[in-house]
């Protein structure tokens, strides 16, 4: 069966979308990623929505001013509290209470599978994109939003940490890829998958793994998971010596 084949099956059943909503200063950062591959097609399917909306549209005054000076002093501009409030409230309207309202920021918490996972669970989210030093908090507090990092580095802004989060959250959206995919996946167990091949079962003299070709189920995962371990392992010493 292939990743996608539950989509069809989707379709039939008729299910509400998984809807996120994206506000931006930069929409035209956001108009390709969406529109190819699973996403295109669960959003074909009724199965996920993406809506991306300018902050500006929110503003008051003639220069659609969206970030002032720091309060205190300091380097940077701060995204400020109006217009992102505003936005966020008249697009979400009465499902503002029960949506997950994200912020994109380098010092929120980090993000994670089991995070995807209990995001795929809602129905609406709801996903803030800054740019230039950071939010007036008073953002977070009015709107209840759970300030969020894709990692512990600086990017020029919130768009492509939104993208990694829509990706990820949405193929776990019901129907999106099989159940089996995801049971099977990498960072579910605390491990990483085990090593895959594929024909040819010889390439520039590196073989498959001869218990692979041999048919024996048990076999076969009792080498899958030691293998993953081993993985695991090498991978956690690798990054313990870049820390
Ligand atoms: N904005 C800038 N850097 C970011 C990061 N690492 N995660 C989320 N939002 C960000």
């Amino acid at each position: 069966m292939s990743e996608t084949e539950p989509i069809h099956q989707a379709l039939r059943e008729q299910r509400q979308p998984l809807r996120f909503d994206i506000f931006t200063l930069f929409p035209e950062m956001l108009a390709g990623p969406f529109d190819a591959s699973i996403l295109k097609r669960a959003a074909a399917a009724g199965l996920i929505e993406i809506q991306i909306h300018q902050i500006r549209d929110w503003t008051h005054d003639r220069y659609r001013t969206v970030d002032d000076r720091p309060y205190g002093g300091g380097a940077g501009m701060i995204m400020m509290a109006p217009p992102i409030t505003e936005a966020v409230e008249s697009v979400l309207g009465s499902d503002l209470a029960s949506a997950r309202t994200l912020i994109m920021s380098p010092s929120g918490i980090r993000f994670t599978q089991d995070m995807a996972s209990s995001l795929a669970g809602a129905q609406r989210i709801a996903i803030v994109c800054g740019h230039y030093e950071g939010f007036d908090e008073r953002i977070s507090s009015i709107l209840l939003a759970e300030e969020v990092s894709i990692g512990d580095y600086v990017l020029t802004g919130g768009e492509i940490p939104a993208m990694v989060i829509i990706d990820a959250v949405a193929r776990l959206a019901p129907g999106v890829i099989s159940v089996q995919s995801i049971a099977e996946e990498s960072h579910d167990k605390g491990l990483v998958e085990h090593p895959q091949y594929t024909r040819p079962v010889e390439f520039r003299g590196l073989t498959v793994p001869e218990v692979l070709l041999s048919g024996h189920h048990q076999q076969v995962r009792e080498w899958r998971r030691a293998a993953a371990i081993a993985k695991q392992a090498k991978r956690d010493e690798k990054e313990s010596g870049h820390s």
